[in-house]
């Protein structure tokens, strides 16, 4: 490897991207690479360096105003991002190519497929970075070349649709975009489009790890160069013998640390229910009360993650009520919560990031799943690696109190809660082999840096 190779990381802006990527580039450091992680942000602060000054971080504008709102129409925010990177991006490369530093490489998001040809335009090779799994990549795949419909209802009950080496799927366990009821048309456009040049792509990165998506593996990696580099989970979670900077990513929020830790080790081991949606969910006022009630009548110990936006949504007296058996908090610090040892169980939409995260450190789970790759994620969750179970959804959308008591107790104290702590047991193992020195996403990772330098 040549000294002072390097490659430039560019996720979306969103939590669930910045996260995998930004654990990315500490990787890519660890293998000796000097990496440019780009931030595209509302508010850009100057470049700074970080993990000794293995990581450069670049802030670029969003193209918004202050004051604007960019979550008000996709298109606009997807627009937008898009002008401000075709615009920052090809003169920051000039500037590293004059400094002499030139980047090999450019890893972007999959959601903004238009930087293959900005890459190759550069003379860098281009690099498309999933943040969801094959079994999700490869049913917008299939949407993609036209293999499958879209169905017309979201809320059907019969068998649907057969991929290869999948479970039968039936509509409740499609992608949420993927019906003509979707009130997302512009987001199933995003999603499907990030497979829309994958035949062209230098290199595709995946955060999963080979054994995790085996059967579909064969598959992916006769049709395009896959390396799965995943879980990006600091290896310090994984094995709690290793020490590390517990910045393990960028965040656009502010975890309540101490408070969370601090409670977390006043329970006993494995009594605690953590719960969170992720950064971006949002659950009307009626499920709030199904859920408050629920964690309330289950009796056990819970932790609940809750953003500010959402708070006013949390029933009236209800942390007077709960009082020691429940803390509200606006965000947490989610990998050194699944860690602790109170935690027995995590209430999740199965977001990707926690979806790994909760099988990378052996955490039972409930997936509670809401919208976009969530559904696929709690099916496989569920009857694929059985480590968890899925929520019942009534027929008007909402979980009910009872559900919520049922999966908690079934996850904490039934006897299918013993099989599935067994195979989340399984999981956590191998988790930690694929990203252990000679593992598969080590190995991985290896070839990535040596097709780049
Ligand atoms: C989104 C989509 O929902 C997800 O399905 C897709 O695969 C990626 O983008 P998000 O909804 O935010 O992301 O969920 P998730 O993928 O789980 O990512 C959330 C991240 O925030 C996780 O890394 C989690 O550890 C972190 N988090 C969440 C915290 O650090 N603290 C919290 O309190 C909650």
């Amino acid at each position: 490897m040549k000294e002072g190779s390097h490659v430039i990381v560019l996720p979306f802006p969103g939590q669930g991207h910045i996260t995998p990527l930004s654990q990315f580039c500490k990787r890519l450091a660890s293998k000796g690479l000097k990496p440019t992680l780009i931030l595209v942000s509302d508010k850009p602060t100057p470049p700074y360096t970080t993990d000794n000054d293995s990581i450069t971080v670049f802030p670029i504008p969003n193209g918004f105003q202050e004051g604007e709102d960019p979550l008000q129409d996709l298109d606009d925010y997807m627009d937008r991002v898009e002008t401000s990177i075709k615009k920052c991006l090809p003169e920051l490369i000039q500037d590293m190519k004059l400094s002499g530093n030139p980047p090999k490489a450019l890893v972007y998001d999959s959601t903004m497929p238009w930087l293959l040809d900005l890459s190759h335009a550069h003379g860098l090779r281009g690099a498309a970075f999933f943040t969801q799994p094959w079994l999700v990549s490869a049913i917008y795949y299939h949407v993609f070349k036209g293999y499958f419909s879209v169905p017309s209802t979201k809320y059907g009950h019969s068998t649907l649709a057969s991929f290869p080496s999948f479970p039968m799927l039936n509509a409740n366990d499609l992608p949420s975009f993927l019906c003509e009821s979707s009130s997302y048309p512009n987001i199933l456009r995003v999603v499907v489009d990030q497979l829309s040049n994958i035949d062209r792509v230098d290199i595709v990165l995946c955060n999963t790890f080979d054994i995790l998506e085996e059967k579909l593996l064969k598959w992916v990696k006769s049709k395009w160069p896959v390396l799965n580099i995943g879980p990006t989970v600091p290896s310090m979670y994984l094995d709690k013998r290793l020490s590390e900077d517990k910045n393990y990513g960028f965040s656009l929020f502010t975890a309540k640390s101490a408070e969370c830790i601090e409670w977390l080790n006043s329970k006993p081991p494995s009594s605690v229910v953590y719960v969170s949606f992720g950064s971006l969910v949002i659950l009307n006022e009626a499920q709030m009360m199904e859920l408050a009630t629920g964690l309330k009548q289950s009796g056990c110990f819970f932790l609940w993650v809750v953003r500010e936006t959402e708070t006013d949504k949390i029933p009236k007296n209800y942390e007077d009520e709960i009082g020691e058996k429940g803390l509200i908090v606006s965000w947490s610090p989610q990998l050194e919560v699944l860690a602790h040892e109170s935690v027995g169980c995590f209430l999740t939409h199965c977001g990707w990031n926690s979806t790994l995260e909760g099988l990378s450190l052996g955490v039972p789970m409930i997936g509670m799943p809401h919208w976009t790759d969530q559904p696929t994620n709690a099916k496989f969750i569920e009857d694929v690696w059985k480590v968890g179970v899925r929520v019942k959804v009534e027929g008007d959308g909402l979980v009910r109190r009872e559900e919520i008591v049922r999966c908690v107790g079934e996850v904490m104290e039934g006897e299918k809660g013993k099989e599935i702590r067994k195979s989340a047991e399984k999981w956590k193992v191998l988790a930690r082999e694929a990203v252990s020195e000679g593992g598969s996403s080590d190995k991985s990772i290896d070839e990535f840096v040596s097709i780049v330098c």
